[in-house]
């Protein structure tokens, strides 16, 4: 099989398939709440030549690659530097009152595990940073030294789905004593050496480990739970949002959030369903759809992907 191009976006087709009525409209206006290396906004800006682009990423070398793909949109695109919960700040800023459609391609970006060391990747040794935002916030590396034995336990347990969390953390806290906890590969032959034999499970046996420091440290599932209410009351009727998610804990935020506005609020009991009451939005696929058997066996990164995707119908009570 010849090597898939790492750069890729994910659900393309199907993504810019369910936007396009919200993308061809006049005045249309996209947010990209995760810019990356603007690949999905390029062929949103492409096909669509009266869409305007407001691409947010908290990755400011995202923003700067992103910047150079789509110079040529010129004043077509805006892109902010900032985390996606501050989706409503950041239109206030460019004087955008709503939107006719939203993007979250959510995780990291091929880019951000390509660059070893950066320590996304737990198949190259690095130093563990693991923050998207390279100005801000603790790395991976102070986690491991400054949490609790507790601490650890939980985040494994929560944000890695993680079994053995408990005794990765006791072997973490154990081990710090000695020296500390820099560097990926360290984390990942403790991992290893904890591991027992008799325990088989899919994957790489840091893979849960790994994915828990990195939504710790990026506080990720905080920031989602904040980001998708403000991109859905930001979106005039008529106007699309779709949701690329990559893992169960993200993809339960989505679907409880849309279930949510998808949903009549008239109390149980009522005959008749007032305007009032009625749901806002509309889904526009059931449940989370997966990619295409053709991308999966094309492009390795799409084979976790849950879609998502929702209309507004209505104005907000
Ligand atoms: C999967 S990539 C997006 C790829 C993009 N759709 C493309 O086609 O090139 C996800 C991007 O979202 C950014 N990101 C992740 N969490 C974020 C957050 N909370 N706020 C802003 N950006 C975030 C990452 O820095 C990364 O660049």
């Amino acid at each position: 099989m010849t090597p898939t191009p790492v750069h890729v976006p994910v659900a393309l087709e199907r993504s810019l398939e369910l936007l396009a009525p919200a993308l061809s409209v006049e005045g249309a206006v996209l947010v990209d709440a995760t810019l990356g290396l603007g690949g999905h906004a390029e062929a949103a800006l492409e096909r669509h030549p009266g869409l305007t682009l407001v691409g947010l990423d908290r990755d400011s070398d995202a923003i700067e690659r992103a910047g150079e793909r789509l110079a040529r949109f010129g004043a077509r695109v805006h892109r902010v530097h900032t985390v996606y919960s501050g989706l409503r700040t950041a239109l206030d800023a460019l004087g955008i009152d709503s939107v006719t459609a939203v993007l979250f391609d959510l995780g990291v970006s091929s880019m951000q595990l390509d660059q070893a060391e950066r320590g996304f990747a737990y198949a190259q040794d690095a130093p563990l940073d693991m923050r998207m935002d390279r100005t801000s916030g603790p790395t991976a590396a102070a986690v491991l030294a400054e949490y609790s034995e507790a601490e650890l336990r939980r985040i494994f347990y929560q944000y890695g789905e993680e079994k053995l969390a408990a005794r990765f953390a006791r072997r973490i806290v154990e081990s710090r004593q000695e020296q500390p906890l820099e560097r990926s590969s360290q984390l990942v032959e403790l991992i290893a050496a904890a591991t027992p034999r008799a325990v088989q499970r899919a994957g790489h046996p840091a893979k849960r480990v790994f994915q828990a420091l990195r939504i710790e440290v990026n506080g990720e599932l905080a920031a989602l739970e904040a980001a998708l209410p403000a991109a859905l009351d930001s979106l005039a009727v008529k106007g699309r949002i779709v949701v690329l998610a990559y893992q169960s804990l993200e993809d339960r935020i989505v679907k409880r959030e849309l279930a949510a506005r998808t949903s009549s609020t008239a109390p149980a009991g009522l005959p008749v369903e007032l305007p009032e009451h009625r749901a806002e939005f509309r889904l526009l696929v059931r449940g989370a759809e997966l990619a295409s058997d053709a991308e999966r066996a094309s492009n390795p990164r799409s084979i976790p992907v849950r879609l998502r995707a929702a209309e507004r119908v209505r104005g907000a009570a």
